[in-house]
């Protein structure tokens, strides 16, 4: 199973933006509990980050045909972008919405995701753990798909 795990703005800056919503922890650090994570569970992962839709545009586009789950925190564009949406449609990968805080409870123009009705979960809330939790859902969704 290989999977895509994709950030996007300022996600880069973790531990340093906001500590007090999205933590003191790095990116790096980040992408070190995930490629652990993944590697336990004998899942190939990639990580790609961009402060630019059209650039995780393209990624998505790029996943088409040789990947089997996205992992998508795609930050301030989950309010915005309709181009992340239709991109996630074109493709039709599993893809889980992750988002480090809980947005649900935070301001009204984070209420809306363009993205949510082409995933098929969504974690928020969780900090970093959430990245952990998605990863697994895909593994599950992508156990049940072979099992058919
Ligand atoms: C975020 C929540 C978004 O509203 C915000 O724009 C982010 C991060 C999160 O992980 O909690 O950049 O996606």
């Amino acid at each position: 199973m290989k999977i895509l795990v994709l950030n996007g703005p300022n996600i880069n800056m973790l531990g340093i933006r906001e500590p007090g919503l999205y933590g003191a922890e790095s990116y790096e650090t980040l992408c070190g509990m995930i490629r652990s994570h993944c590697a336990a569970r004998g899942i190939e992962v990639e990580l790609f980050q961009s402060n630019h839709e059209g650039a995780l545009v393209d990624r998505i586009q790029e996943a088409y045909g040789n990947t089997d789950g996205i992992v998508f925190n795609p930050a301030a564009y989950t309010h915005t972008s309709i181009a992340l949406l239709d991109v996630l449609k074109a493709v039709r990968i599993p893809t889980v919405e992750v988002h480090i805080s809980d947005v649900s409870k935070r301001e009204d123009f984070r209420q809306v995701s363009f993205v949510r009705q082409a995933c098929i979960a969504t974690v928020a809330g969780h900090g970093l753990q959430g990245y952990l939790e998605a990863v697994d859902l895909l593994a599950a969704h992508c156990g049940r798909q072979d099992n058919g």
